[in-house]
């Protein structure tokens, strides 16, 4: 049997991305498991999930590091002796450096709740209200040195109404992200996602 593919997730906030993926784990939906999680948080609702769910969760705090990169390099360290195949970012908020980036070369995995490349960084659907866009929605995309900017891999729109606000829109945004997001790395599982460029190629399943 082939060796199933490990995960490590990178979260600072609630976690409920990770919850669907670990659970899309456990339901065989995806052929992998999460193997390691880290947090800049140690108060992230994030950590709570892993504990129930018994992952390893590993506290960096980046203010015991003078930049970015060393932050980024603990957590290399980490994601390496897991084993890590594939890095999810789930509510991870912060940049990675390219000393992140570039040990795990298109084997990272982003999801923002807009549909990029409108609206990246910070409060996109606070962004998607006020330039008044009909249609917002959420992205996966493979992580590159840029922000949000790395060739996409699957969205989902969601319609804006009238009288949406803040919360009620990155509501109906976050249950798209709930499905989108462990359909992409079944896909990555599956060795079904190639990238040519920006562009990524969703291929065939291998045994059609
Ligand atoms: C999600 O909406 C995710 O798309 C967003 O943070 C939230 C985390 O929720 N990520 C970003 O904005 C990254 N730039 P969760 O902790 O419940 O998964």
């Amino acid at each position: 049997m082939e060796k199933k593919i490990r995960i490590g997730a990178l979260v600072s906030g609630r976690g409920t991305n990770l919850q669907a993926i670990v659970e899309a784990c456990r339901r065989g939906f995806i052929d992998a498991e999460v193997v390691q999680a880290i947090t800049n948080r140690a108060e992230a609702g994030a950590v709570d999930r892993c504990r129930k769910e018994g992952i390893p969760c590993l506290f960096i705090d980046h203010r015991n590091f003078p930049n970015r990169e060393g932050f980024d390099a603990e957590a290399v360290a980490a994601l390496r002796k897991a084993g890590t195949d594939l890095v999810v970012l789930a509510g991870f908020m912060r940049l990675l450096t390219p000393v992140l980036v570039r040990a795990f070369a298109g084997r990272i995995m982003n999801i923002h709740p807009s549909l990029l490349p409108a609206f990246p960084g910070l409060h996109p659907q606070k962004q998607a209200l006020d330039h008044g866009v009909r249609f917002s929605g959420c992205t996966v995309h493979f992580v590159d040195e840029g922000v949000d900017s790395g060739p996409i891999i699957l969205q989902a729109v969601v319609p804006v109404a009238d009288d949406d606000s803040v919360e009620s829109l990155q509501r109906r945004i976050l249950e798209q992200e709930h499905i989108i997001y462990p359909q992409a790395i079944r896909l990555f599982v599956q060795e079904r996602l190639a990238i040519e460029g920006r562009r990524v190629r969703i291929l065939p399943p291998k045994d059609s």
